[in-house]
């Protein structure tokens, strides 16, 4: 809890705590179980352990637990955490507030980093700490499955303005970040660091095997088997 108050400072308790911001991202269209099933090559996720890192108001979790999953979260913001139980009163007791590079679930089939939830360290070795808790959370036979922006494509095919819902994004690149001035109800300045495929490959491969990266809709979902 310490740190996670540390954090307290940083800007993505301030971003991921506001409300418009909660309910901008949960107005998107949400993955159904079936585009889970399909990368993570499985018929059903019924009675399987699954944890999410970095939750936020526990949409996809929702998602698994409504499929027959034992779902576990967590998330830095404890309004998102709040949220999470208002929304889905079922993930009351599943869903804690605290920092994903701290914590680890035992014996999980599938540990899920969804939705550009990684890369808001400015050092390597901080953001690869998730990669090394969602390790230590799955059985030898579990899948990781990490979602992050195709930076390549944002980089080329780059929009320094963009509408998106209530909000007005303004874009710069700034020493190997990718920096959002955000307009809208409430202004907020985002930062998140790019990594490219071939630096994610290799920070994945640190901790599991079989890095298999597939593309869908200009997003980069990984599908990762735990290293023996
Ligand atoms: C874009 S949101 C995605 C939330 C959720 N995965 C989803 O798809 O709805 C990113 C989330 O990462 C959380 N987050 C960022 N760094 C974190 C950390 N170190 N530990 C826990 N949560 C973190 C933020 O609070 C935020 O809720």
């Amino acid at each position: 809890m310490k740190n996670v108050k540390k954090l307290k400072k940083f800007w993505v308790n301030i971003f991921f705590d506001d409300d418009d911001i909660q309910n901008h991202f949960s107005s998107r269209k949400l993955p159904t179980i079936e585009f889970f099933l399909k990368y993570l090559q499985l018929d059903s996720v019924k009675d399987l352990n699954v944890f999410e890192q970095c939750c936020g108001t526990g949409d996809i979790l929702n998602v698994f637990q409504e499929n027959g999953a034992n779902v576990f979260g967590v998330d830095i913001s404890e309004k998102s955490i709040e949220n999470a139980k208002k929304h889905y009163p079922k993930l009351a007791g599943r869903v804690f507030c605290d920092d994903a590079r701290k914590c680890f679930f035992l014996s999980c089939e599938i540990v899920l980093n969804y939705f550009s939830s990684f890369g808001y360290f400015e050092e390597d070795n901080e953001n690869e700490k998730i990669f090394l808790q969602a390790s230590k959370s799955l059985k030898t036979v579990g899948l990781f499955l990490l979602e992050t922006p195709d930076f390549e494509y944002i980089l080329n095919n780059f929009k320094k303005d963009f509408k998106d819902g209530l909000f007005t994004r303004k874009s710069k690149i700034e020493n190997g970040f990718l920096v959002q001035r955000w307009t809208g109800p409430k202004n907020f300045e985002t930062k998140i660091k790019i990594y490219s495929q071939g630096e994610l490959k290799q920070m994945l491969s640190r901790y599991f095997q079989d890095v298999v990266l597939y593309e869908e809709n200009n997003r980069l979902i990984w599908v990762c088997r735990k290293t023996i």
